[in-house]
């Protein structure tokens, strides 16, 4: 099945219904894995090889307005600025958009604000298409079910299906070829204590998309099956640790998930590697700290920067060892 017939089966006899509404504005978190995603098995409709945990990070996402324009293309503005309609990510949007009618007779203006660096690894296009999918839901009242949204938002980038919800969230890997089955669902416990620092070595734009870099992974490293099967393992300790507010047992495992999926990565062949100098000198901090009996981890996403777990109680030391460190406690608010 492609992208348009998922669409139209969720949407049944909604699709192309005419909007409700003239606008409609809504919000979703990024989310950060826990337990990465890293592997296709279905190319088109984001079908992954295992399931993964996240952690939403509460305030700092995407706000995106859709408004209904009398005019025969969509216009999309990006953080205030309006972006040429050639562009990369105006191209993305639109073919998303499509999915939606089998003709276009309605065309609208994207407003998209975002709070977190674009593409530096930090799953900007994750909460942008989840905040694209619940706005689309408003606007044409179709209500659906969040195991629906979390579908819609998978077709335009597989992690945004994990930014339909707040909290600790699981990506099930589903078995069905159509990915009915694949979506995220909400893990209930909350970890107020629970701090998630954003430590940006650079805002560069990563070298590699992700999508090339996960098929190249896939297709040339002899230790993908490896990676599969420790996910399934890490996702098992880190859900318990969820569960018993087990720390480093928590730390763990999310550092060992990110490194295993580098290391995976790096025995690719042409090999992929994110991590940048400076990259490497904040890992060796980390370790370093930790040595000394600090209970602090890291996971590292599809670009250099690193994302720093630690509790509460040790906030001021990790930013006095980090000063640019960004802390957000996701289950404060
Ligand atoms: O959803 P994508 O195509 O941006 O891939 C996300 C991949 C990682 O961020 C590295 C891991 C994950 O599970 O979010």
């Amino acid at each position: 099945m492609d992208k348009a017939e998922i669409v139209a089966l969720i949407l049944g006899q909604q699709y192309n219904r005419m909007p409700y509404h003239r606008a409609a504005t809504a919000y979703a978190p990024t989310n950060i894995a826990l337990c990465k995603y890293w592997g296709k098995r279905d190319q088109v409709l984001n079908l992954p090889v295992t399931s993964s945990l996240s952690i939403s990070l509460g305030d700092k996402g995407t706000t995106t307005t859709l408004t209904i324009i009398d005019s025969e293309e969509d216009k999309v503005i990006l953080n205030q600025k309006a972006l040429a309609k050639d562009s990369v990510f105006v191209k993305r949007l639109v073919d998303f958009l499509n999915l939606f009618f089998s003709q276009r007779s309605i065309h609208f203006l994207i407003d998209t604000q975002t709070n977190i660096p674009t593409a530096a690894g930090l799953a900007s296009s994750a909460s942008g298409f989840a905040a694209l999918v619940l706005a689309l839901d408003k606007l044409f009242s179709w209500a659906l079910k969040p195991h629906d949204l979390s579908i819609l938002a998978r077709l335009g980038s597989g992690s945004a299906c994990r930014s339909i919800w707040q909290g600790f969230v699981e990506w099930q890997v589903g078995h069905r070829l159509d990915g009915m089955d694949c979506y995220a669902v909400p893990i209930t416990h909350t970890w107020p204590d629970f701090c998630i620092g954003l430590l940006i070595v650079s805002q560069q734009e990563k070298y590699l998309g992700s999508r090339e870099a996960m098929q190249r992974t896939v297709a040339t490293s002899v230790f993908y099956s490896a990676w599969s099967r420790k996910v399934n393992h890490d996702l098992a300790i880190i859900k318990r640790a969820i569960n018993q507010h087990d720390f480093p047992a928590l730390g763990c495992a999310a550092e060992s998930n990110a490194t295993a999926m580098h290391a995976t990565m790096l025995s690719a062949w042409p090999p992929i590697l994110y991590a940048l100098p400076a990259t490497v000198s904040a890992i060796r901090q980390v370790w370093d700290l930790r040595a000394q009996g600090l209970s602090l981890y890291f996971t590292q996403d599809a670009g250099p920067n690193l994302k720093l777990l630690f509790l509460t109680k040790d906030r001021d030391t990790i930013q006095r060892e980090f000063p640019t460190v960004e802390i957000i406690q996701p289950f404060k608010r």
